[in-house]
Order: structure tokens, then C-alpha cells, then sequence
């Protein structure tokens, strides 16, 4: 089978080339690979997670080809999307069963592939606040992957939705999303928010969690910066201000999130925001793009052409 593998040498550390299919364990499902997408964690860490020869990927759709030995999880022939912790960028992939969920006929192959990691996150990261009715919450990096998904969410669940984002052309289309603010600096954030989903790291994440009242939570999704962050736990502890920060880590058993995701989806009430779509033979060029915050949301990877 064909398949894209880590090779430092190569531009974007990415090579094509022919490889061994997987030979599945018995509660995996082999799963014929339509589209995959990129998240940035996967593609700005690439030589710290990978040996070269290896298979990155974390995110795929596609249709289940042979069912999992165990007897668990969905049966050949089913519309799939999944996360596992590689080998996501090539045309057969053995996933758990337990991180694949079915996807409704509505949900198109390279919708669905934009859900796992980043949805996920999103989803779970939102869960992570607590109630959100009626109150206010701060997404930092919300014109990303993560971001766009968390927007969408936060409002479904009845927050007031605080964007922040680089400049104003990053931020375009997140009002549409259910942002009822969107800032360029976190010094526009005029009263406290309960909550804080923080993409970015770095002194954002200080800036951030002094913004947040009594009672919420600063939830660390990722350190898009790449920056290390500062925080004055002394000064925090002396002014008793009741707030915290949660290391947040989106852990694993992916399907039965997917499957909601997708629900939603189906019935148009999540947009997968995918700001980057090509051939799967441009995942240099998408990764550079994402890497370079040139992608609003999520770069699609196509490996297959499906006719609808
Ligand atoms: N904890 C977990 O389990 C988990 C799960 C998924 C993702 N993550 C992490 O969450 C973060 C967001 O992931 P994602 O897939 O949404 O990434 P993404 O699509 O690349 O979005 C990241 C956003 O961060 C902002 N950003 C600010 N400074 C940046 C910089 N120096 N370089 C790049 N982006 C910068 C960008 O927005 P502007 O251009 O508007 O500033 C960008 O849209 C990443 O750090 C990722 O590793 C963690």
C-alpha cells in the first residue's frame, strides 16, 4: 500500500512511498483510509514523536474493510472515523474499535476526518469547564482546528463565546460560529470569564488566567506559541483567588464522541470549518500552511475520491 512516512530528509520531513499493510490486533478494525486530516500538534513535534520509516497520522476516515477479530465494533462495510496515536496517512490503518465511531450517510469523508483529535478536544475540554449556561468563556487560538470546534461548542452549550485570535482576518467566520465577541488582545476582555480554553500558551495563558473568576478554570489545551508560560502561583495563593489550571489531556476511547460529533454534522448543527482541502500528496505544503497559521480551522488531507 502506499503510504506518506516520517523521513527527515525529505521537505516537511514527509515521503511517499510503498509499505507493508497493517496486520490488525484483535480489537482493531483495518480501515481503508478516504481522508485524513493534520493537527498541529502532530505536525510541529513530528521529529520529537516519530523514528523515520514511521507513519504519522492521528486523524482518519474511511470504511471498515475487516471487522475487529474480538467481534467488537463496527462491521465491514461501515462509514468510519477514528483517532489512534499513528498511521492515520496511508491507505490502510488498523485502529481500536474503541476510538472509531460510525458515521450517519449525511457526514462526507473529509467531514468527518476534521472530527477526531480536534473535535474531541474541543468537546472534551468544554465538558472539562463545567455548565456554561449564561456564562462567559475565552477561547485563545479560536481561528485554529481546536479553536473552531470549541466556538461552536461552548455556544451550543450556552456560554457567552469570547474569540480571541491574531489579527481580524484570522477571525473571520467565528461570529457565524456562535462568538459573540472576537478580540486581537486579551486587554479588550473587559470582565471576568468563567472559563478559558487556551490553545496558545506562553504569556497568553498568563494574561488568561487572570481573567478568570472565582470558581472557573483556565483548561491548558495546548502551547500553540510554543512558548513556555509564567505564572505567580505565590501571588495567586496570597490573593486566594479560587481559580484553577487544569493540564488538559484528551485521553483516549475516541467513538462514541466522534459519533455525537458527527451527529451534528449530519444535521448541520457543527461545521467542521475545514479551511484547507487537497490531495493527500500535499501534506508538505498543508502542513506548512498550518504551521505558518494560514489555515482557518482544519487542512484535509483526500486519499480516495468517493463518488456521492
Ligand atoms: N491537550 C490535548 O490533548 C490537545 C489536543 C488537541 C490539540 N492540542 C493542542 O492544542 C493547540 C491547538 O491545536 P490546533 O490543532 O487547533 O492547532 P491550530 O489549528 O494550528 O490552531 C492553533 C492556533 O493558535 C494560534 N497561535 C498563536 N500563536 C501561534 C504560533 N506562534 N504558532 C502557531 N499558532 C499560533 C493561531 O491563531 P492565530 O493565527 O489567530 O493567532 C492558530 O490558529 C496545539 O498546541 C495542540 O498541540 C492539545
Amino acid at each position: 500500500m502506499r503510504a506518506l512516512t516520517y523521513d527527515p530528509k525529505s521537505p516537511q520531513g514527509l515521503r511517499a512511498e510503498e509499505v507493508s499493510p497493517p496486520e490488525p490486533g484483535a480489537s482493531q478494525a483495518l480501515v481503508e483510509v478516504h481522508a485524513t486530516s493534520l493537527n498541529f500538534g502532530e505536525v510541529a513535534f513530528m521529529s520529537e514523536i516519530r523514528r523515520p520509516g514511521e507513519i504519522p497520522g492521528w486523524d482518519a476516515a474511511g470504511i471498515v474493510v475487516r471487522a475487529a477479530a474480538d467481534g467488537s465494533g463496527p462491521k465491514e462495510g461501515a462509514r468510519v472515523a477514528g483517532f489512534a496515536p499513528n498511521a492515520a496517512w496511508a491507505e490502510l490503518r488498523a485502529v481500536r474499535t474503541a476510538d472509531l465511531g460510525v458515521l450517519p450517510d449525511a457526514v462526507d469523508f473529509e467531514s468527518a476526518a476534521a472530527l477526531p483529535a480536534a473535535g474531541v478536544s474541543a468537546l472534551r475540554a468544554v465538558r472539562a469547564l463545567g455548565p456554561l449556561v449564561g456564562r462567559r468563556v475565552l477561547i485563545t487560538g479560536a481561528s485554529g482546528g481546536v479553536g473552531r470546534f470549541a466556538v461552536q461548542l461552548a455556544h451550543r452549550a450556552g456560554a457567552h463565546v469570547i474569540a480571541a485570535v491574531g489579527n481580524a482576518a484570522r477571525g473571520e467566520g467565528l461570529r457565524e460560529l456562535g462568538a459573540d465577541e472576537v478580540v486581537t488582545r486579551l486587554d479588550q476582555v473587559t470582565s471576568p470569564v468563567f472559563g478559558v480554553l487556551d490553545n496558545v500558551g506562553g504569556a497568553m495563558l498568563a494574561e488568561a488566567l487572570a481573567l478568570v473568576e472565582r470558581g472557573g478554570s483556565l483548561q491548558s489545551i495546548g502551547q500553540a506559541s510554543r512558548e513556555p508560560s509564567t505564572v505567580d502561583f505565590e501571588r495567586e495563593r496570597r490573593r486566594a483567588s479560587g481559580r484553577r489550571i487544569d493540564i488538559f489531556v484528551v485521553g483516549s476511547d475516541f467513538g462514541s464522541d466522534i459519533e455525537y460529533l458527527a451527529s451534528l454534522v449530519a444535521r448541520r448543527e457543527l461545521d467542521p470549518q475545514i479551511g484547507w482541502r487537497g490531495d493527500w500528496e500535499r501534506a508538505g505544503e498543508a502542513a506548512a500552511a498550518l504551521l505558518g497559521r494560514r489555515v482557518s480551522g482544519k487542512a484535509v488531507l483526500t486519499l480516495r475520491k468517493q463518488p456521492r
